[in-house]
């Protein structure tokens, strides 16, 4: 590749927050900002699998820091901040992908479910953007990517709650945009289809939480059956959208929904 068209790719010495990086696309966003050459601080509300991610990411050039926090709690994505400032005095990228998902009909939704599902999807995201923003419009600038979701924009039975928290990502990004750029930070969000992950697979699981075979390989044939290029997604398909809108290649994209789905939905 030209030198000069590598260098919008690259985000070398920068230092990336990654949520929810102890599995699936979190862990693959890491390791691919890592790659591209950023410091990555890693975090998520569980911590020993966050090893693994950190394994993963140390070795490829810039510095790894583990934070363990719960995006659910403002508190602790304020102390995530603090602890991404200390390793390199800024912070470049802040990447919310913690997520969880419930699947259950309306008539039988428990407030439980509810709140813990907008806690942890919708104001983790929230408190995420205001951290990230805060000290972005102190150091001048930044990239802010928030991971949706299809079902942000079609509605599917069983997923009301984790749907709502996804089209209030779709605004919170819309919003941010609007009231950040002046800073020169930029937010976007990644909207992936169906992607191969335990959160991919939990439509898969039996009552004892083992994934049925059978019921993935229906599964996985149908949504793949649904793309007019006739795939599925894996982590690395969403990893390398984050990496293109928080790097300068996407410097005139804010406000965006990027939709890495096959093709099953095009608004
Ligand atoms: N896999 C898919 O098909 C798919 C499709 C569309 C969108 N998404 C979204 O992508 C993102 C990543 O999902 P994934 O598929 O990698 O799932 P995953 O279950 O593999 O990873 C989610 C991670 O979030 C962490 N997490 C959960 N609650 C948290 C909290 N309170 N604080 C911090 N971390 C927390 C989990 O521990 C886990 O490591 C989610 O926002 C999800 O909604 C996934």
């Amino acid at each position: 590749m030209h030198e000069a068209l590598q260098a919008s790719f690259d985000i070398s010495g920068r230092c990336a927050v990654v949520t929810g990086a102890a599995s699936g696309i979190g862990r693959e966003t890491a390791r691919v900002l890592a790659k591209a050459g950023a410091h990555v601080v890693v975090s998520d509300i569980h911590a020993d699998p966050l090893a693994e991610t950190a394994a993963a990411v140390t070795g490829a050039g810039g510095r790894v820091l583990v934070h363990p926090a719960d995006v659910a709690r403002r508190d602790a994505v304020d102390a995530l901040a603090q602890a991404a400032l200390a390793l390199t005095g800024r912070i470049d990228i802040w990447v919310n992908s913690a997520g969880v998902i419930v699947n259950v009909p309306i008539m039988e939704a428990n407030e439980a479910d509810v709140d813990r599902v907008i806690a942890v999807n919708q104001k983790g995201v929230y408190w995420g953007c205001a951290a990230a923003g805060r000290s972005m419009k102190t150091g001048g600038g930044g990239a802010i990517v928030n991971i949706s979701s299809t079902g942000a924009e079609s509605a599917v039975p069983g997923l009301s709650i984790y749907s709502q928290t996804k089209a209030a990502v779709n605004m919170i990004t819309r919003t941010a945009a609007r009231e950040f750029g002046a800073f020169g930070v930029r937010v976007n969000a990644v909207s992936p289809g169906w992607v191969d992950t335990p959160m991919g697979n939990h439509g898969f699981r039996d009552a004892d939480g083992a994934i049925n075979a059978e019921r993935q390989e229906e599964g996985l044939r149908l949504r793949a059956q649904s793309s007019p290029l006739g795939i599925t997604g894996t982590p690395r398909d969403i990893a390398l959208a984050v990496l293109y809108l928080a790097c300068d290649a996407s410097r005139f994209v804010t406000g965006q929904i990027l939709r890495p789905n096959g093709g099953v939905a095009m608004p």
